[in-house]
């Protein structure tokens, strides 16, 4: 069994990947990192050492990767990865890797803190490369997978984790879990022993997957049961998740949602999204391209005005 971690913060031993291991050793049955509330008593070496060497015990279970530390390189919208229709990338850096990594994982966990209501620039270099992926024929059924959002402030972080949950499916994956802590400083969420509780039940969550059950977030009431969101467009009375596009009613001024609905990251809906979209517009581009090249020719005379750094080559 392979668990597979992504952590999108750059800061080593932060809120993120605390959060990311604690969920990962809960998912392979490895105790926790810190001990439990209620075994208080247990000395913190004792515990540390009792989760090293489970650790020591159990190699390559668990994989985590930080994106910060690879070479992720910025998409540049050629679509080659669409258009060759093998989803091989010219750029040469890491996505390979990260993307075997994925394929060879039996349940992934994706971690990111929020920077400026987002996530931050290495999960983003990472999903704008997700084409890759949908060109790739799909080896397996989708795997199970829990996300980990963190923030500082609730107000400040509605959009983080419907978009980590929208990325984990638009890669592929069945969401089972997903949880926010919000603390500022690095580690911080150590503070509060539920944060590590929360993350310890997503990882049993994971791990009850893993053996086979269909288990799915609880978001409660209110919220798109897909992504989470509680962010909507209202059109008359048909409510339709910002994110996913999931449709529902107004009942009582409350979003309401049949428990499935369709939505963007169904694998059909990416497969034609993914087709009858983003492949067609080739094709349909190439035939408009003469009369693109031709009005494009005038922007050539604003090559002066490019600037860069001085001493850039
Ligand atoms: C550049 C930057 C931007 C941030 N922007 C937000 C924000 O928009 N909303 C928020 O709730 N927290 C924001 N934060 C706080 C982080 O989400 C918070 O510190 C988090 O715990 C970081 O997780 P980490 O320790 O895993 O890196 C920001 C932090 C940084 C460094």
């Amino acid at each position: 069994m392979r668990i597979l971690g992504l952590v999108g913060s750059a800061r080593r031993m932060g809120n993120t990947e605390v959060l990311v291991t604690e969920v990962a050793r809960a998912a392979s049955a490895l105790p926790p990192s810190v001990p439990p509330l209620d075994a208080s008593r247990v000395p913190a070496d004792t515990a540390e050492a009792g989760a090293a060497k489970a650790d020591a015990d159990t190699p390559g279970i668990v994989r985590l990767v930080r994106l910060s530390e690879l070479r992720l390189l910025v998409c540049n919208g050629c679509m080659a990865c669409a258009f060759r229709g093998d989803g091989q990338c010219p750029l040469q850096d890491d996505m390979e890797f990260l993307l075997a990594e994925m394929e060879a994982a039996d349940a992934f966990i994706l971690g990111a803190p929020t920077y400026t209501l987002l996530p931050p620039a290495p999960v983003k270099a990472w999903a704008d490369r997700f084409i890759m992926a949908l060109a790739r024929e799909k080896k397996s059924a989708p795997k199970p997978a829990v996300v980990v959002g963190v923030a500082a402030l609730v107000d400040w972080s509605r959009h983080l984790l419907p978009i980590l949950n929208g990325l984990v499916m638009a890669y592929g994956f069945r969401l089972v879990d997903s949880m926010i802590a919000y603390a500022p400083g690095p580690a911080e969420v150590l503070l509060e022993h539920q944060n590590v509780s929360r993350a310890t039940a997503a990882g049993r969550k994971l791990r009850l997957a893993l053996a086979g059950q269909d288990l799915r977030p609880d978001f409660g009431p209110g919220r798109c049961p897909v992504c989470g969101s509680d962010l909507f467009r209202i059109v008359d009375s048909v409510v339709e998740c910002g994110v996913c596009m999931a449709k529902g009613k107004l009942v009582d001024q409350v979003a309401t949602f049949e428990s499935r609905p369709a939505h963007r990251w169904e694998p059909e809906a990416l497969r034609h999204h993914f087709h009858d979209w983003i492949r067609a517009s080739g094709p349909s581009y190439l035939a408009k391209r003469p009369e693109v090249r031709r009005l494009q020719r005038a922007y050539r005379l604003n090559k002066p005005w490019w600037i860069r750094p001085p001493g850039d080559g």
